[in-house]
């Protein structure tokens, strides 16, 4: 966790908006005590450091320790052109095109989850929906076997340290390492279209990819895809449920449902900041004087709401449609994964209708994820009325 040496309940759960709302007025560009530290708060500087891969880097000026795993060898944490030629391999299967045709296989987990959760009178949204959607759409992604699925769902709880609250890398990286070679090992020989055996068979430089390297691939997608849209699905419900008029918009028609899901990331972004940047030169920013290595937070969450860029940016307005949010990014790093994200969301969206009209959140049984660099819920129990 960073050290930003405001107090911790300034940025946690609502409290967080006011708190950029002063920072915006007072300090948009903030230096952290006497330490290199910079935070963003604007939508235009948010937006122009995303942009500027000459002056801004995503490399660590030092590497993680070894037991941070494989993400820290993976490209988003690298600058170009070697970001360029990691991301291209697994960037094919994430194009528009490629995940509309996943459209009847996200159908058929939603409509599984849906019938599993049956008629019960209360469950909890986000254990029972909101976190094995995504898992499961990846899982399939990846082409891990039906039978693995438990596996890799507790594999993705462990990454994103939902299921070992003393350092998620720690528990899993060998029992997981040996699981995945073993995968890759048998991808190699068979068949499939899956993203596993697609890199398999990739080269950089002549030269086939490791299975280390498959590994931090594996882990990217399974880190970037899986919180991020849990949080969008329980930010989605907590926004819409029991609300007519917005349920109403939502049943107008299918450009509804998109606009509705671009508004639901601007007002409750998934990714509240980005914290790994770091600047490549000394830079002279609006007269502050940023020096080479500085650490640089981006408030994604601040960004969103900035009323230079949005009117009323305060109001959760369903037929908003403001493309431009910085929810999934800008420029070289902007999410891979975003058109799938959004996919999930309509499908889910689609489906969950009936249950924002007849299930109300419990206040109780509500509880929102302590961690300034997301929003989102651990918890949802949902009654029917
Ligand atoms: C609502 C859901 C999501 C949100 C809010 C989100 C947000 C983001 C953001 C803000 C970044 C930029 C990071 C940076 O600039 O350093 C990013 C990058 C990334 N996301 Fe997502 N993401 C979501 C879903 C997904 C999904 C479903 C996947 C894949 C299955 C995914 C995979 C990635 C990857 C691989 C990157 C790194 C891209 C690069 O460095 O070139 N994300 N995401």
């Amino acid at each position: 966790m960073f050290d930003s040496g405001f107090p911790e309940e300034m940025f946690q759960g609502d409290n967080r908006f006011s708190w950029y709302s002063m920072m915006r007025s007072s300090s948009p560009v903030f230096h952290v005590g006497n330490r290199k530290l910079w935070m963003f708060f604007k939508y235009n500087d948010v937006n122009k450091i995303f942009m500027d891969h000459e002056n801004f880097s995503s490399v660590p000026p030092r590497r993680f320790a070894d037991n941070e795993g494989g993400i820290s060898n993976s490209f988003i944490l690298m600058d170009h052109p070697e970001h360029a030629i990691y991301r291209s391999l697994v960037a094919d299967p994430f194009l528009p095109s490629h995940i509309k045709e996943m459209e009847p296989t996200i159908e058929k987990i939603v409509f599984s989850l849906l019938e599993k959760i049956g008629d019960q009178g209360t469950f909890d949204f986000v254990s029972k929906f909101a976190i094995p959607l995504p898992v499961t759409v990846i899982a399939d992604l990846l082409g891990i076997p039906e039978s693995d699925r438990e596996k890799f769902r507790y594999w993705s709880d462990v990454i994103i340290g939902n299921k070992d609250p003393t350092g998620a890398y720690s528990l899993f990286q060998d029992d997981m390492k040996k699981y995945f070679t073993t995968i890759i090992e048998k991808k190699r020989r068979d068949p499939d279209d899956s993203i596993i055996k697609l890199l398999t068979e990739s080269e950089i430089g002549g030269n086939k990819i490791s299975n280390d390297e498959i590994i931090s691939f594996c882990q990217l997608l399974m880190v970037g895809g899986n919180e991020t849209t849990t949080n969008l699905l329980g930010n989605m419900f907590s926004i819409f449920s029991q609300k007519p008029d917005l349920i109403s918009y939502l049943e107008s028609s299918s450009s509804s449902i998109e606009s509705a899901i671009e508004e639901s990331l601007r007002y409750y972004s998934p990714i509240q900041m980005i914290p790994h940047r770091w600047a490549r030169n000394d830079i002279s920013f609006q007269g502050n004087e940023i020096r080479k290595g500085d650490g640089i937070i981006l408030w994604i969450g601040s960004a969103n709401r900035d009323e230079a860029k949005y009117d009323d940016p305060e109001t959760f307005r369903v037929d908003r449609m403001p493309k431009d949010h910085l929810a999934f990014g800008m420029g070289i790093h902007m999410c891979l994964g975003a058109p799938l994200a959004r996919l999930e969301a309509k499908i889910a969206l689609q489906y969950l209708i009936p249950y924002f009209k007849n299930y109300r959140i419990e206040e109780s049984g509500k509880s929102i994820i302590k961690n300034p660099l997301v929003y989102g819920y651990e918890k949802m129990i949902l009654k029917r009325d």
